[in-house]
């Protein structure tokens, strides 16, 4: 091929190339707003619900945590049972374990997610990953939360059969569950979340931070907003890593940890993040 014809391959290659950096982005570039359990504060966490006004708020990726049930299922659930965010003492007299993983997926189903917020998401379910992953797909980026320790590959394993790795943010704050979930799915970027406080030097805790990261396979270092000073966040920066924060509310608190020039905030409140960082509605 002669020299010229194949600059101009290379130039009309360029969009598709650079496509297939954005698809990394969410990732490896720019600010990033993420809501927390779905945009929990305004409706019921770990819900389509919530998901769905994560993704209204103008949120790039929406967090949410995952369970096993008794039979095999994965599902959103934050707390290991489910006492807090469903009704599960009116539906279940008989004294049986409030446990995800001691429920199947049909008792987790009966139950009403949204009315402990509020009447307004009465009948809420509890979702299933597969639902989670679909009702965000192409839409903004999962954000996924892996709980249990011993569940990083039944994660992988469903992220493989949607064909979405590329898409996807996987965090857990075991280093072992996110060193599982790569045993299967290795370039899928993953964080490390932690709120220990290590040392009280900020650049210790940030290279023992790192160190763990590094080891478990992330790439990212999730931390509470707490230990996000500024040479912290420079420390990881130094390092190549990027650093979220959770989960912050505050906007006084959100605009100091963008000038210090964190990667990313998870909110509960995507909206006022939205707003703050001038991306409008
Ligand atoms: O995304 C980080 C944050 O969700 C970790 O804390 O307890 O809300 O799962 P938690
Ligand atoms: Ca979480």
């Amino acid at each position: 091929m002669p020299t010229t014809k194949f600059f101009q391959g290379i130039l009309l290659l360029l969009p598709l190339l650079v496509g297939c950096s954005m698809s990394e982005g969410f990732r490896r570039q720019g600010f990033k707003i993420i809501a927390h359990r779905g945009a929990s504060k305004d409706a019921p966490e770990n819900t389509l619900a919530a998901l769905e006004l994560g993704i209204r708020q103008g949120a790039d990726g929406v967090e949410f945590d995952v369970y096993k049930t008794g039979d095999g299922w994965l599902t959103l659930m934050h707390d290991k049972d489910v006492l807090r965010t469903t009704n599960f003492k009116d539906v279940f007299t008989d004294g049986r374990s409030a446990k995800v993983s001691e429920l199947s997926l049909a008792e987790l189903r009966s139950l009403d997610a949204g009315s402990w917020l509020s009447a307004d998401y009465a009948g809420e379910k509890v979702p299933t990953f597969e639902e989670a992953l679909e009702k965000l797909r192409g839409r903004a980026t999962p954000v996924i939360e892996i709980k249990p320790e011993d569940i990083g590959q039944d994660v992988a394993m469903i992220v493989q059969k949607l064909s979405i790795e590329k898409e996807v943010f996987v965090q857990s704050f075991s280093p072992r569950a996110i060193s599982d979930f790569h045993k299967v799915l290795p370039e899928v970027t993953t964080g490390y979340l932690t709120g220990s406080k290590v040392s009280d030097d900020s650049v210790e805790r940030a290279r023992e931070h790192l160190r763990i990261a590094r080891e478990s396979g992330a790439s990212v270092v999730v931390c509470n907003y707490k230990l996000a000073d500024r040479e912290y966040i420079e420390e990881i920066h130094r390092n190549e890593f990027f650093v979220w924060v959770y989960t912050v509310d505050d906007a006084a608190v959100m605009r100091l940890l963008m000038e210090r020039g964190i990667d990313g905030i998870i909110t509960n409140v995507p909206s006022v993040l939205r707003d703050l960082s001038g991306r409008g509605k």
